[in-house]
Formats: structure tokens, C-alpha cells, sequence
């Protein structure tokens, strides 16, 4: 038997590590069970920070998101110190361009007069903000307040401050079994032999299935990469903000990188990209901003939201008394890392459950998650 640590996480993606960081920064010692970095959704991502933009108008996932998206620029630049490596963290705003005027403030009798998060852009405005749009784009929102972080930079600083901070990380571990004595885990059976701490904490994402009957599963994006260069005096990077388009988001980065995404397919952990996945990214993208058909392309992937039926995630107290739950964060597990962090951390370690917790307890899903118990 291993026997860590006061905490074992199971998994090491975005959520997992932001969390081991946490308690390790409280002085807790923890070990990270980590099936395959490579897979986990964290490097498939863009890094867009998009409550915005992604539509979450109101009530407990939006508090979470704009709690989690305020405290970006404070957590990045932590992580950035603790290292020396650079979290691509950038605060450029998204820009929401439309080629129907349905969602326009003259249609939307919802909105209020001055909303400090959403501005909208008639057509001269919005080709004034973003030079080389199509010109069907007749105009849109622009969400300032929305950001974007590298996310394969962000994990592997997150993998680094973990090292920095103390946290034992065990890549190419996989759990294949929780064993329970009543209502509590006794230890984790893995592809390593089994393992023991006092608390864990699921942080599987679209694997967490796997381990208990809780409603999470994959749902498929597939991304491209392209690359700008500089064409005579022109800028490395021509886009100034993220774009949030119709079925495509267009995300720059400071180095000239622009990550098209995403497919969203519930066809289960099919590893692989298609031609219809590719097409449908580059159509879409080609026509909100046509300067993209003459760069150069550069990288396709894929990888799994884990997708929760109200596609909120689960956080908090499991049906066992030992087990927390940090799962399920479907489009937005990046952006919620930070907020997952310090609410698990807070509970696991402070014995302080955040109110806001209780919205996304996996109680909500009823019977589902206590057949665990049967
Ligand atoms: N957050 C964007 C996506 O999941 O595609």
C-alpha cells in the first residue's frame, strides 16, 4: 500500500493541479494521481475567459465564473512568480461579431441602458475594432471584460508551481477502482498498487465515470492552429482580440499563434480529428475573417469536455464522507480553475464551505450520484 499524503487528487489537469497548489500553499501535503497529461483538457483548450461571451447570463455560474475570471490576473501572476514562466495571461477581450442583427440592443429589450461587461458595435464600430472582418459581419458585442490565457503554457506552469510547491506528482498512474468501507473510501486501487490518504478528491474530468456514477461525459471539440507572419510591414499578429463568431472561435496569441476551435461531438473518446471536423473549423473561420486562407496552418487536435447535463460542474461533498468532487466544468475548465482551487481547498483544508458550493452539489443529479451507495 502507498500511503500519502493528507490528500490524494485524482487527476492532473487544470482543475486537479490548481487545487494541489492550493492546499500545498496551506501547508498541506498532497499527491497527484495523473492518468496522461497529454489528454487531459487542459492542453486541448483555447484558454478563452469568456463568461461573456459564452452566454452564462445570471445566477450561481455566473457568480462563479466572474468570481473565477477576477481572480486571473492575481493567480497567474503567482504562478508566473513562483516559477518564471510565462501564463500568456491577456486581458484583449472578446469580440461577438454577427451577420444578422437578431441579438442587436434595437432587438434585445432585455438590456440594460449601460452594462459595464457588453458593449455593442454598429458596423463601422466593429470594423473599426477588428480590421478584416467579412463584410457580412454587420455588427456585435464586445465583452472587454473577457480574456484569454495560453493554456498549454498555463499547464505547464501549473505543473511547474506544483513541483515548486511540494506536491508529489505521479504521471502515468491510472485509478481503476475506489474502495469503500461504508461511507468512506479506504484507498484507491491503481495501475501503480494501492493507495491511501486521509481525503481525495476526484478531479477526473471526462474520465470521472470511470470511478463513480456520477453524469459527466465526454463531449468531443476539435481545434486547429494557424499561424500568422509577418506579410512587409505588417503586424506579427493581426487580430487585437479574441473573436466569438458563429460556430468558430478565432483566439490569438502574442506570438503569432491562432487556435480556430471547437467542434462540440457526443461521440464518445474518439481519438482522432476528421475532415468534416477540419472543414467545419476552417469554413466558419475563413468566412468571419477571410486574412486567415493565406496563413500558414500549423497544428489539429482534439480533446474531451466533460459534460454535465446542466453543464455546470460538481463541486463539493460526494456521497462519501472522505471523497470530494471537483468535476464536470465542461466549456469552462480553465476558466474555473482558479475559483475550484480555492473553494476545494477552503473546504478540504479550512472546513469552510463557500455558500456558493451548494449550486453545484452532486446532490442535484439526485439518485444518479447516490447509486453510488447502493
Ligand atoms: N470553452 C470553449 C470550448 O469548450 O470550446
Amino acid at each position: 500500500m502507498n500511503s500519502s499524503a493528507d490528500i490524494v487528487i485524482m487527476g492532473g489537469g487544470a482543475i486537479g493541479l490548481a487545487t494541489a497548489i492550493a492546499l500545498a500553499l496551506r501547508g498541506v501535503q498532497v499527491t497527484v494521481l495523473n492518468r496522461d497529461f497529454a489528454e487531459a483538457a487542459v492542453q486541448a483548450a483555447a484558454g478563452m475567459l469568456a463568461p461573456q461571451a459564452e452566454g452564462i447570463t445570471a445566477g450561481p455560474m455566473l457568480e462563479l465564473c466572474l468570481r473565477s475570471r477576477n481572480l486571473y490576473p492575481d493567480w497567474t501572476r503567482k504562478l508566473e512568480s513562483l516559477t518564471g514562466m510565462d501564463t500568456g495571461y491577456w486581458s484583449c477581450g472578446i469580440l461577438a461579431p454577427q451577420y444578422a442583427l437578431d441579438g442587436s440592443p434595437s432587438t434585445d429589450t432585455a438590456m440594460p441602458e449601460v452594462d459595464p461587461f457588453r458593449h455593442w458595435l454598429d458596423q463601422s464600430g466593429i470594423h473599426q475594432q477588428q480590421p478584416g472582418l467579412t463584410d457580412e459581419v454587420q455588427g456585435g458585442w464586445w465583452y472587454p471584460a473577457d480574456a484569454q490565457v495560453d493554456n498549454q503554457a498555463l499547464s505547464r506552469v501549473l505543473w511547474a508551481t506544483a513541483q515548486e510547491v511540494g506536491v508529489t506528482l505521479r504521471e502515468g498512474v491510472t485509478v481503476t477502482a475506489l474502495e469503500r468501507q461504508g461511507d468512506r473510501l479506504t484507498h484507491l486501487q491503481t495501475t501503480a498498487g494501492d493507495w491511501q490518504a486521509q481525503t481525495y478528491i476526484l478531479a477526473t474530468g471526462a474520465w470521472s465515470q470511470d470511478l463513480l456514477p456520477i453524469p459527466v461525459r465526454p463531449r468531443k471539440g476539435q481545434m486547429l492552429s494557424v499561424r500568422a507572419h509577418r506579410c512587409g510591414n505588417g503586424p506579427p499578429q493581426p487580430l487585437r482580440q479574441v473573436l466569438f463568431g458563429t460556430d468558430i472561435y478565432v483566439v490569438p496569441r502574442r506570438n503569432g499563434r491562432i487556435v480556430l476551435g471547437a467542434t462540440s461531438e457526443d461521440v464518445g473518446f474518439a481519438r482522432h480529428n476528421t475532415p468534416a471536423g477540419v472543414q467545419s473549423l476552417l469554413t466558419a473561420a475563413m468566412r468571419l475573417y477571410p486574412p486567415l486562407q493565406d496563413l500558414v496552418m500549423e497544428d489539429a487536435w482534439w480533446g474531451f469536455r466533460p459534460a454535465t447535463p446542466d453543464e455546470w460542474p460538481i463541486l463539493g461533498h460526494s456521497p462519501y464522507d472522505n471523497l470530494i468532487l471537483a468535476t464536470g466544468h465542461y466549456r469552462n475548465g480553465i476558466l474555473l480553475a482558479p475559483i475550484t482551487a480555492e473553494l476545494i481547498a477552503e473546504l478540504v483544508d479550512g472546513q469552510r464551505s463557500d455558500p456558493l458550493l451548494a449550486a453545484f452539489s452532486c446532490q442535484r443529479f439526485g439518485n444518479l450520484a447516490t447509486a453510488a451507495l447502493d
